[in-house]
């Protein structure tokens, strides 16, 4: 085994927390997976753990779990307060152990961050240190008084108990992030003007009287921490970096904590704290870090977290003494085994995270947890390390994969990995499909990342590509594959049909040769960004970053942009990605209109009729060209053609029916084991 990361001399040196030790310096901090089953962690949690475990990091701190009934905030959230959660945390203790690797258990409560009546057995008004509704969820909580406090500290020595029961080897206090806890340290939360408000050393108050209540019931050898928010981002009206160091001075002076895990943000900043893609320098909270140690010095460790990919920034930061851990989290979604490929030589094989944040989406909108990168992450009992079944001797096939965009460069490298001889076409010069629009858009280029991830497998595993290539029917014939998988995507469709609209059939007037689809638009003024002429109209009904990012591009060029959609607001889906709030003040600033609820009645001469879809006055606007930015067909004539040629046909991904990324993906991924 080479060590091409040996050189790294302090991120493999183990590292005492209290009084246990793990094993080297990376870790993964808490994230919501949303998998619980009955409110307690499920099976399918211990195989992501295990999975992480097993591919070499050193401490990994299981989800938030709630220590009241008033603490819980999504659906398949878990509990900790229970003694019936102890069973599946000694499995989740005994999966992870196994490599070597120590479990913390993070305790939460959810304050003003959650909707009262999300569980129907046990509608309740949300605790909140004040009267400040969630910025996302806005109900109005119920102040805390004492009762609902010793609730509180009571909820948290009980789980704590728990946790300790079970074998887990320590728990994180989670009080940042505006959740509960977060938000007592938090000025613009805790108005209080009582024991536990109005001062800094008043806001800290609850979070010591927690960490005693842990204390007395788990004893002085339990390892015990904080998670904190250093940094607010929201001025001086939040927590600054200034009252982060008072906070941590007055809890490393209590002695009570062994550890102080540093992040940053709040409900109104999450797009920070989980910055997306392009929009911080990887490790941008390391400062943050390097002035949490300055003030804890010995009394406690100090972990750092924040769009860190790569185990040498980590080494780097600990050698700068910016930390004492560093958490790689969404890296270890995208990729459980970057520990293990980086310290023997196999960087090459790391799919990298990229920041294109379908995870917190799929949190926000409350329904379980995956990586658009890995299509493994939450399927790990059936997809885990080690499943892929290799085809046995004699049974390799000749495949032919049809069509280099991700569904079929994903089914291309698991299919030859099992042992099959691939072939794929891509009739482009580039692989990536649709993601190669992406790339070229503002900040985007990123996405040239996630394409590297799916191409870079082929090569290993002896895929051969075959670029610049129409896979015409005759061609295919020709080849004589025992199968043949098309994944020949989808293409923007141009007869203006919406959903909206199905009172007609298209747009009068869409076949002007100025109305151009989202695709040949990126392609021209990615070209030649005057190409599209001063004024353009965008009609958008995909809710993606697509055309925004086209809108932030010709708007750069000198262009007048307006982008118009039915639905309810613009770009919907970039505000789960958590794009919108770095995007968006863009667009503003460069001059871009994002107008809702409405649409294009009629395009006469550059004019375009444009109406409200609650009613009321139309307005014509002149343009250069309109943009279509609407639903997408699938690209199946191919695969209709050769069914009568080959039995084994199959098709996947965007060409059965066009989906989002992490579905095609998924797709690939699936046909490529199965096939
Ligand atoms: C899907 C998802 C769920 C998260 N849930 C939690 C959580 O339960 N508790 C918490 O403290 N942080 C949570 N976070 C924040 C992460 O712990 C981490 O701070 C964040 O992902 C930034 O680190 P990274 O850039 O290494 O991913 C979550 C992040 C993601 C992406
Ligand atoms: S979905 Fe995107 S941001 Fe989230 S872990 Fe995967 S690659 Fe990273």
């Amino acid at each position: 085994m080479s060590d091409s990361l040996s050189p790294l001399t302090q991120v493999w040196t183990p590292l005492t927390i209290g009084t246990m030790t793990v094993k080297h310096r990376i870790m993964v901090t808490g994230h919501t997976q949303l998998y619980g089953k009955d409110e307690i962690i499920s099976d399918r949690h211990i195989a992501y753990y295990q999975e992480r475990a097993r591919g070499g990091a050193a401490l990994l701190v299981l989800e938030q779990q709630a220590v009241h009934p008033a603490g819980m905030n999504y659906h398949a959230g878990c509990i900790a307060w229970e003694r019936r959660v102890i069973p599946q945390y000694e499995k989740l203790a005994a999966a992870v152990h196994q490599f070597g690797c120590k479990q913390f258990v993070q305790l939460f409560a959810c304050g003003t961050q959650g909707k009262g009546t999300m569980y129907i057995d046990h509608w309740r008004p949300l605790w909140a240190a004040s009267r400040v509704p969630s910025v996302i969820y806005n109900e109005t909580p119920m102040v805390m008084e004492q009762e609902q406090i010793d609730e509180i500290l009571k909820g948290f020595g009980e789980s704590a108990v728990n946790a300790q029961l079970a074998g887990i080897d320590g728990v994180e206090v989670h009080a940042a992030h505006s959740q509960l806890l977060g938000e007592f340290l938090s000025p613009v939360f805790n108005k209080r003007t009582d024991r536990y408000g109005g001062s800094v050393r008043n806001r800290c108050q609850f979070v010591i009287e927690i960490g005693e209540a842990i204390r007395k019931r788990v004893g002085s050898e339990f390892t015990l921490g904080l998670r904190l928010s250093f940094d607010e981002f929201l001025g001086t009206a939040g927590i600054t970096p200034e009252q982060a160091e008072e906070q941590l001075e007055i809890f490393a002076a209590t002695g009570l904590f062994n550890f102080f895990n540093i992040s940053g943000g709040g409900y109104h900043t999450l797009h920070v704290a989980v910055a997306p893609m392009g929009s911080v320098p990887e490790g941008f909270m390391v400062p943050f870090g390097k002035r949490a140690k300055d003030v804890v010095g010995e009394r406690a460790r100090v972990f750092i977290v924040g769009r860190i990919i790569d185990v040498r920034m980590a080494e780097q930061i600990l050698v700068d003494g910016a930390a004492d851990m560093v958490a790689m989290t969404r890296a270890h979604m995208a990729d459980p085994f970057i520990v293990n490929k980086s310290r023997e030589g196999r960087e090459d094989e790391i799919t990298r995270c990229v920041g294109a944040n379908v995870c917190i989406g799929r949190l926000i909108d409350n329904v379980e947890v995956t990586c658009v990168m890995n299509p493994v992450m939450g399927r790990e009992r059936q997809w885990g390390e080690g499943s892929l079944k290799r085809v046995a001797q004699g049974g390799a096939k000749k495949i032919a994969v049809i069509g280099g965009g991700p569904a079929g460069l994903k089914c291309a490298a698991v299919a030859a990995k099992r042992g099959h001889k691939v072939t794929l076409y891509e009739q482009t010069s580039e692989l990536g499909g649709h993601l190669n629009l992406l790339k070229r858009l503002p900040t985007r280029a990123g996405w040239q990342a996630a394409i590297d991830n799916l191409a870079r497998p082929l090569e290993k595993a002896g895929v051969e590509v075959r670029l610049q290539t129409v896979a015409t029917t005759d061609l295919i014939v020709d080849e004589q594959p025992d199968i043949v998988i098309c994944a020949t995507g989808a293409s923007y469709d141009r007869t203006g049909y919406s959903p909206y609209r199905i009172d007609r059939e298209t747009i009068p007037g869409v076949a002007q040769s100025y109305v151009l689809d989202i695709a040949d638009a990126v392609q021209k003024a990615h070209a030649d960004v005057t190409s599209l002429g001063k004024r353009v109209l965008i009609l958008d009904e995909t809710d993606g970053y697509l055309p925004l990012g086209l809108a932030e591009m010709l708007a750069n060029g000198g262009g007048h942009v307006e982008v118009i959609t039915p639905h309810l607001f613009v770009g919907e889906d970039t505000l789960k990605t958590l794009e919108m709030p770095h995007l968006f003040p863009r667009l503003k600033a460069a001059g871009v209109t994002l107008s809702a609820q409405q649409f294009i009645e009629a395009i006469t001469d550059h004019q375009v009729e444009i109406h409200d879809i609650w009613g009321g006055e139309r307005r014509t606007v002149t343009v250069d060209t309109v943009i279509l930015a609407m639903m997408r067909s699938p690209n199946d004539a191919l695969f209709h053609d050769l069914r009568s040629s080959f039995k084994a046909i199959h098709r996947i991904g965007d060409a059965v029916a066009p989906r989002k990324l992490e579905a095609v993906i998924y797709e690939g991924e699936k046909m490529g084991r199965e096939v």
